[in-house]
């Protein structure tokens, strides 16, 4: 057959898998055509709703006078509790801990108490402010050290993972050392804010378009608000202008409301809040306060690790719980622990309710790891690298993980030897260290930290999903699944499995919104499966369709079914080629079903959180970089000079879109540890609530000189779609290599005696700091 093929001399199709393709909407990124929620046409009379925040971090409500607020102008009236027809409740896991509008207190500042529904935004927003609350203050904590002092609850279970005996470990070993590090947490700053926008249908139904990573949850949620079953509730998402774990659960806020409202009034509603409510009223990055003891010897090789990982998870549970789970699953990053004990300590606080952010918990406890390499190289006067390389995980040996998870497909060393060597690291790292002896001003760092980073949900139900594909009779695709697009490339990417199973040009096929009416029971867009998920859902669905092309063919033409073999935008039946287009409309003549739903679960995982056993990962995606860094002595101002990644993400479905991935992932990772730093006052007010006192990484801030390369040569072990790795998230954890960089730059003032021991962010002022009392300086 491939004879023949060759013989006809069919061309490659275009847009196919394992090729670089532009994201499907750059074009329309760029030029402003892309659809956002907030650009879609209003019908006539839509409503405009904004929430009323609290002005106290906690408080119980003695009274709530809204008669300003229903008597500013345009206003139509006002939602409150008493209002929800259904539950208030939003609470993502079951725990009823979330309410949709606070009632008798307030847990934190910025707390949404009431919306208010008014002809044009501008109105619903400036009447917001004219309610009059009478509060009665009660103790609050904000920070992590103080709500531990003052026996704050868990709003979750901890966790505790174990393996080996670390006392007599711990006891044995040649050194010994603690420690403590923050480490920041991180708003989203998805340049799309929040929006949901609500069209009433007739009887109980209404559909919202909202800006989610996870429509079924606001599908359900909406409906536990408003009272109906999940048939009556349809969410639509087209895309998202970024969503970075952030839309994960937050949405369902929004879309209860302009719900609720549409339902109520029978109009369309939208909600979209400024960016500095946006930023007070929902969940981020969890910051930490880890500690850790380490007993090693004289080679750096770790012997026992005992760490605890508390984090400020705000006032209720959210994703707090799977979120300090995985810190723990990554608090070993690339390294074998003989003995290790790690457990989390998800503590309330009366902020905002921390969620999901790029990496989900894990670069909080991963960079532990981390600093755990650095306090060992600099007591032993090594350099980090070697104190990584003698503990990385080991092939067949050292390479249980602390949840008893066997690594079987490490690849750290080939990737970090290729990197060093690519890189010529260690020439550069003298380099830096000569740089640093002449005593000058501006000092240099160097730094390479690796990564692995676990793929699939921890919760293992999660690991599903459902696509729909339908051939027309015209021979167009139309294609759709429960993954969301965020800016990821994930629909580009889909597509392309779909138009490599058909042999047909990437254009062909149609790329939809996703929608909770088209495919059911979706997982979130989150823990980088994405296209792992929804790329095999959608092969499947396409597989079954050519499955009954084939069966058609072979017995129309009374030909093997080995005789049907799909050619760049033909079919080939016997010695008969025909156009796709042809092919498919014989086939609808002959009554062929030409729609087919495709499934696909995640094989081989399992967890039993309660013993801290199991195989909570499919695999492991792995990374490294390197980071050169210039700090001014005089003002902890620094540049990146220079980074290198090279990263594994399998065998890669779009090149172009996986280092896409990298670089972004590597500049939001470097500036969650550097610049972007969340500050509450003694109120509890977050009060870095805008870009003016929030700042991420600008264009001029990524590295002078940047390369990023894909380990081309990886394959993934597993069957995932095309041997492929997820990306997302993984190199968000490179930019660990600036924080050790500036560490390095710091630690040069005292002759690398001692570990600057840097906390994140490790902002201007924080290097500042750690230089004045390295180098006996008067701060
Ligand atoms: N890339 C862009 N451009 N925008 C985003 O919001 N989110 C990240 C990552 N990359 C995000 C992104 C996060 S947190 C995750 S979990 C993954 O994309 C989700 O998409 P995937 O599973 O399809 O990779
Ligand atoms: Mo990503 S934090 O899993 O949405």
């Amino acid at each position: 057959m491939q004879k023949i093929a060759e013989k006809i001399g069919a061309e490659a199709i275009r847009g196919g898998v394992h090729l670089s393709q532009r994201h499907d909407s750059a074009h329309k990124h760029v030029t402003g055509l892309a659809e956002y929620t907030d650009d879609i046409p209003e019908p006539a009379g839509t409503l405009h709703a904004y929430l009323g925040l609290s002005d106290r971090a906690h408080a119980e409500i003695v009274s709530m006078d809204l008669a300003a607020v229903r008597a500013a102008p345009g206003v139509i009236g006002v939602l409150t509790a008493a209002d929800v027809p259904g539950h208030n409740d939003i609470s993502p896991v079951g725990k009823h801990d979330d309410p949709l509008f606070a009632t008798g207190k307030v847990e934190f500042h910025g707390q949404q108490m009431f919306a208010v529904i008014a002809e044009t935004r501008d109105q619903a927003r400036r009447a917001a402010k004219l309610a009059k609350v009478d509060y009665r203050d009660l103790p609050f904590v904000t920070d992590v050290a103080e709500a531990m002092k003052a026996n704050y609850p868990f709003v979750t279970e901890p966790l505790k993972l174990e393996r080996g005996e670390v006392e007599p470990a711990m006891a044995a070993a040649p050194h010994r050392l603690k420690g403590a590090m923050r480490v920041g947490g991180q708003d989203h700053f998805y340049l799309e804010g929040m929006i949901a926008f609500a069209v009433p249908g007739e009887d109980d139904e209404v559909t919202v378009y909202s800006s989610t990573q996870h429509p079924s949850e606001v599908q359900h949620m909406v409906a536990h608000v408003l009272g109906v079953p999940s048939n009556a509730v349809t969410i639509v998402v087209r895309r998202m202008g970024g969503g970075f774990g952030g839309k994960e659960t937050q949405p369902n806020i929004f879309a209860s409301v302009a719900a609720i409202a549409a339902k109520k009034w029978r109009r369309a509603v939208k909600l979209r809040p400024d960016r500095d409510d946006d930023m007070v009223a929902t969940g981020k990055r969890h910051d930490f306060l880890n500690e850790y003891e380490v007993g090693f010897d004289d080679d750096g090789r770790i012997l026992a690790v005992d760490g605890t990982f508390a984090a400020r998870c705000g006032f209720s549970a959210d994703l707090s719980g799977p979120v300090t789970d995985r810190a723990l699953f990554h608090a070993d990053n690339a390294y074998f622990y003989p003995a290790v004990r790690l457990r989390s300590k998800p503590m309330k606080t009366n902020t905002v309710s921390n969620t999901a952010f790029r990496g989900f918990g894990g670069p909080q406890g991963l960079i532990i790891a981390e600093r755990i390499m650095e306090e060992i190289a600099y007591a032993l006067g090594k350099d980090p690298l070697e104190v990584r390389r003698a503990n990385f995980y080991g092939q067949g040996e050292r390479n249980v993980t602390p949840y008893h998870q066997t690594v079987t497909d490490n690849i750290i060393d080939r990737v970090v030897d290729e990197l060093v060597e690519s890189t010529d690291y260690a020439a550069r790292r003298q380099a830096v260290i000569d740089w640093n002896a002449k005593g000058g001003v501006i000092r240099k760092g160097i730094a390479l930290t690796p990564v692995k980073f676990g793929i699939s949900f921890t919760a293992t139900w999660y690991n599903q999903a459902g696509a729909l594909v339908h051939v027309y009779n015209d021979g167009s695709v139309h294609l759709n699944h429960g993954g969301t697009e965020m800016g990821q490339g994930l629909f580009t990417k889909v597509a392309q499995v779909v138009a490599d199973v058909f042999q047909i040009d990437l254009d062909r096929v149609k790329i939809t919104a996703t929608t909770t009416a088209k495919v059911p029971n979706t997982s979130a867009t989150a823990a980088s499966s994405g296209s792992d998920l929804n790329g095999m859902a959608a092969e499947n669905a396409a597989q079954q369709i050519k499955d009954r092309l084939i069966d058609f063919a072979a017995e129309k033409y009374s030909v093997d079914r080995d005789q049907v073999v799909f050619q760049p935008n033909a079919v080939l039946v016997g010695n008969r080629r025909v156009a796709f287009d042809d092919f498919v409309k014989e086939a609808y003549m002959a009554r062929v079903h030409l729609s087919a739903a495709g499934f696909y679960k995640t094989p081989e995982i399992h967890w039993d959180r309660a013993a801290g056993k199991g195989r909570p990962f499919y695999y492991f995606a792995y990374g490294a970089a390197v980071s050169e860094v210039s700090v001014d002595t005089l003002t902890g101002e620094y540049v990146v000079d220079r980074t290198d990644i090279l990263h594994d993400v399998g065998r890669s479905l779009n090149p172009a879109v996986d280092k896409g991935q990298v670089e972004g992932a590597f500049v939001q990772g470097m500036g969650w540890l550097t610049t972007e730093e969340l500050w509450w006052d003694d109120k509890g007010r977050l009060r870095t609530h805008a870009p003016s006192t929030y700042k991420i990484p600008l264009a001029g801030d990524r590295p002078a000189i940047f390369n990023v390369r894909l380990a081309e040569w990886s394959v993934n072990k597993e069957p995932t779609i095309r041997r492929s790795k997820a990306v997302g998230e993984p190199p968000f954890m490179l930019g660990i290599s600036v924080l050790e960089a500036l560490s390095m730059a710091v630690a040069s003032l005292a002759g690398y005696a001692e570990c600057p021991r840097l906390d994140a962010p490790a902002t201007p002022e924080r290097v500042l700091r750690a230089m004045d009392r390295l180098a006996g300086r008067e701060a």
